[in-house]
Protein backbone atom coordinates (compact mmCIF):
# COMPACT_ATOMS: atom_id res chain seq x y z
CA UNK A 1 0.00 0.00 0.00
CA UNK A 2 1.62 3.96 -0.91
CA UNK A 3 2.62 5.61 2.19
CA UNK A 4 0.26 8.54 2.53
CA UNK A 5 2.04 12.10 2.90
CA UNK A 6 -0.25 15.10 3.81
CA UNK A 7 0.66 18.00 1.59
CA UNK A 8 -0.51 21.74 2.18
CA UNK A 9 0.56 25.06 1.37
CA UNK A 10 -0.73 28.79 1.24
CA UNK A 11 -1.05 30.87 -2.22
CA UNK A 12 2.50 31.59 -2.52
CA UNK A 13 3.29 27.85 -2.33
CA UNK A 14 0.34 26.75 -4.52
CA UNK A 15 2.09 25.98 -7.94
CA UNK A 16 4.76 24.34 -6.22
CA UNK A 17 2.85 22.28 -4.33
CA UNK A 18 0.68 21.23 -6.77
CA UNK A 19 4.10 19.83 -8.72
CA UNK A 20 4.80 17.90 -6.02
CA UNK A 21 1.08 16.51 -5.16
CA UNK A 22 1.77 14.84 -9.42
CA UNK A 23 5.62 13.97 -8.02
CA UNK A 24 4.69 12.61 -4.76
CA UNK A 25 2.51 10.37 -7.07
CA UNK A 26 5.13 9.52 -9.11
CA UNK A 27 7.01 8.08 -6.83
CA UNK A 28 4.77 5.75 -5.82
CA UNK A 29 3.61 7.88 -2.83
CA UNK A 30 -0.19 8.91 -2.14
CA UNK A 31 -0.15 12.64 -1.82
CA UNK A 32 -2.98 13.60 0.62
CA UNK A 33 -3.44 17.42 -0.38
CA UNK A 34 -5.12 19.44 2.25
CA UNK A 35 -5.11 22.74 0.16
CA UNK A 36 -4.97 25.19 -0.36
CA UNK A 37 -6.59 24.65 -3.75
CA UNK A 38 -6.62 28.27 -5.65
CA UNK A 39 -4.24 31.04 -5.83
CA UNK A 40 -6.04 33.30 -3.44
CA UNK A 41 -4.60 34.44 -0.88
CA UNK A 42 -4.88 32.58 2.57
CA UNK A 43 -2.92 32.47 6.06
CA UNK A 44 -0.21 29.44 6.23
CA UNK A 45 -0.68 29.19 9.37
CA UNK A 46 -3.87 27.54 8.70
CA UNK A 47 -2.67 24.81 6.23
CA UNK A 48 0.54 24.22 8.54
CA UNK A 49 -1.78 23.11 11.15
CA UNK A 50 -3.24 20.75 8.43
CA UNK A 51 -0.48 18.71 8.06
CA UNK A 52 1.10 19.52 11.21
CA UNK A 53 -1.78 17.98 13.39
CA UNK A 54 -1.74 14.63 11.58
CA UNK A 55 1.98 14.33 12.37
CA UNK A 56 1.49 15.62 15.98
CA UNK A 57 -1.01 12.85 16.77
CA UNK A 58 0.85 10.07 15.12
CA UNK A 59 -1.32 9.56 12.54
CA UNK A 60 1.38 10.20 9.60
CA UNK A 61 4.76 9.91 9.64
CA UNK A 62 5.51 12.62 7.20
CA UNK A 63 4.47 15.65 5.85
CA UNK A 64 4.93 18.46 3.67
CA UNK A 65 4.28 22.36 3.54
CA UNK A 66 4.94 25.23 1.22
CA UNK A 67 5.31 28.66 1.56
CA UNK A 68 6.61 31.30 -0.25
CA UNK A 69 9.58 30.72 1.51
CA UNK A 70 9.40 28.05 3.67
CA UNK A 71 9.90 30.10 6.56
CA UNK A 72 6.51 30.50 7.67
CA UNK A 73 5.06 27.38 7.21
CA UNK A 74 8.39 25.64 9.31
CA UNK A 75 7.98 28.00 12.35
CA UNK A 76 4.01 27.45 12.79
CA UNK A 77 4.40 23.78 12.61
CA UNK A 78 7.48 23.65 15.11
CA UNK A 79 4.96 24.88 16.97
CA UNK A 80 2.58 21.48 17.18
CA UNK A 81 3.95 19.27 19.89
CA UNK A 82 6.61 16.40 18.72
CA UNK A 83 6.72 18.02 15.01
CA UNK A 84 10.36 19.03 13.74
CA UNK A 85 9.31 20.92 10.61
CA UNK A 86 13.26 21.45 8.94
CA UNK A 87 12.99 24.19 6.19
CA UNK A 88 15.17 22.32 2.92
CA UNK A 89 17.08 24.66 0.73
CA UNK A 90 19.03 22.29 -1.24
CA UNK A 91 19.53 18.70 -0.96
CA UNK A 92 22.23 18.50 1.47
CA UNK A 93 20.06 20.48 4.04
CA UNK A 94 17.32 18.16 3.21
CA UNK A 95 19.69 15.03 3.70
CA UNK A 96 20.94 15.99 6.79
CA UNK A 97 17.58 17.19 8.25
CA UNK A 98 16.99 13.42 8.15
CA UNK A 99 19.91 11.77 9.42
CA UNK A 100 20.42 14.78 11.95
CA UNK A 101 17.07 15.31 12.98
CA UNK A 102 14.85 13.61 11.95
CA UNK A 103 12.98 16.06 10.84
CA UNK A 104 8.70 14.54 10.03
CA UNK A 105 8.11 17.55 7.73
CA UNK A 106 9.72 19.12 5.33
CA UNK A 107 9.08 23.29 4.37
CA UNK A 108 9.84 24.58 0.77
CA UNK A 109 9.80 28.31 -0.82
CA UNK A 110 7.58 28.00 -3.99
CA UNK A 111 9.38 31.74 -4.47
CA UNK A 112 12.85 30.81 -3.97
CA UNK A 113 13.08 27.06 -5.42
CA UNK A 114 12.84 25.80 -8.90
CA UNK A 115 10.29 23.04 -9.78
CA UNK A 116 13.59 20.89 -10.49
CA UNK A 117 15.52 22.06 -7.28
CA UNK A 118 12.02 21.17 -4.79
CA UNK A 119 11.58 17.76 -6.42
CA UNK A 120 15.10 16.88 -5.74
CA UNK A 121 14.84 18.16 -2.48
CA UNK A 122 12.04 16.42 -1.81
CA UNK A 123 13.32 12.95 -2.95
CA UNK A 124 16.58 13.39 -1.01
CA UNK A 125 14.73 13.87 1.95
CA UNK A 126 12.07 11.43 1.32
CA UNK A 127 14.59 8.17 0.82
CA UNK A 128 16.72 9.67 4.01
CA UNK A 129 17.11 7.82 6.78
CA UNK A 130 17.31 8.91 10.56
CA UNK A 131 20.78 7.97 11.44
CA UNK A 132 20.09 7.74 15.63
CA UNK A 133 23.43 7.37 18.05
CA UNK A 134 24.50 11.04 19.00
CA UNK A 135 21.99 12.23 16.97
CA UNK A 136 18.84 10.39 18.74
CA UNK A 137 19.90 11.74 21.95
CA UNK A 138 19.48 15.63 20.83
CA UNK A 139 16.35 15.08 19.24
CA UNK A 140 15.60 13.60 22.84
CA UNK A 141 17.00 16.27 24.44
CA UNK A 142 14.65 18.81 21.79
CA UNK A 143 11.52 16.67 23.05
CA UNK A 144 12.79 17.50 26.93
CA UNK A 145 12.31 20.91 26.62
CA UNK A 146 9.42 20.50 24.70
CA UNK A 147 7.40 18.78 27.28
CA UNK A 148 8.83 21.58 30.03
CA UNK A 149 11.03 19.47 31.41
CA UNK A 150 14.35 21.50 30.61
CA UNK A 151 17.46 19.92 29.56
CA UNK A 152 17.60 16.83 31.67
CA UNK A 153 21.22 16.01 29.83
C1 LIG B 1 2.80 35.07 1.85
O1 LIG B 1 2.88 36.28 1.20
C2 LIG B 1 4.14 34.75 2.50
O2 LIG B 1 4.37 35.60 3.56
C3 LIG B 1 4.18 33.31 2.94
O3 LIG B 1 3.95 32.48 1.86
C4 LIG B 1 5.48 32.80 3.54
O4 LIG B 1 6.57 33.06 2.70
C5 LIG B 1 5.73 33.14 4.94
O5 LIG B 1 6.75 32.74 5.52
Amino acid sequence: MAKKIPIASDHAGYELKEELVRYLKELGYEPEDLGTHGAESVDYPDYAGKVARLISSGERKQGVLVCGTGIGMSIAANKYPRVRAALATDELTATLAREHNDSNIITLGGRTLKVEQARAILKKWLETDFLGGRHARRVEQISEIEAGEGRKS
